[in-house]
């Protein structure tokens, strides 16, 4: 099942949340800063081992302060207009994270509007590449929740699902 839902993704009981990263995954602002303050300090030191993560892809680690078990750390691209290939390197995100999730047993999983705030991804194009690869992983998860940070978001993401289930 793919929902969309208004909150703060640190708080949501789920088996994995993604966040939304820059390469050093050392942290940041926007849900990034979120996540690391929600986890405490040990998933930083955590981070500090991975030694970075290529835009497009993801990282996993524990979740330490947080319910979820798991942290996907994902880097979105910086919007540059659109003709530096930032849809496929947004699309690969979500994929890697998908992918990565169910390589750990995860059967539900939240992610923010990845590359939409500081990384100044347009939010329509963003969320129809999220849920059309969501959907081509939706049987393979209880739940995957697309947590957006307010109601103009979750309207965006709503008519993106919409189109994409009626496809
Ligand atoms: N829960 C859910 N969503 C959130 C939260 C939260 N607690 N806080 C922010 N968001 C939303 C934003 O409103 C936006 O829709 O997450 C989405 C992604 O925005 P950013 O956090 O700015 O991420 P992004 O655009 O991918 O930029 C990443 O910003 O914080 C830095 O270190 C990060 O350099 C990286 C860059």
């Amino acid at each position: 099942m793919i929902s969309v839902q208004v909150g703060d993704i640190t708080r949501l009981e789920v088996d994995a949340i993604v966040n939304a990263a820059n390469n050093s995954l050392l942290g940041g602002g926007g849900v990034d800063g979120a996540i690391h303050r929600a986890a405490g300090p040990g998933l930083r030191e955590e981070c500090e081992n991975v030694g970075g993560c290529p835009t497009g892809e993801a990282r996993a680690t524990g979740g330490h302060g947080l319910t979820a078990k798991i942290v996907i750390h994902a880097v979105g691209p910086v919007w540059s207009g659109g003709s530096r290939g930032e849809s496929g390197l947004l699309e690969s995100c979500y994929r890697h994270c998908l992918e990565l999730a169910l390589e750990k047993g995860v059967r539900t999983i939240a992610f923010p509007a990845i590359s939409t705030g500081a990384y100044g991804f347009p939010k329509s194009e963003a969320a129809r590449i999220a849920l059309t690869t969501m959907r081509a992983y939706e049987s393979s998860f209880t739940e995957i929740i697309a947590c957006c940070f307010s109601e103009e978001d979750a309207e965006i993401y709503r008519r993106a699902r919409d189109e994409v289930v009626g496809n």
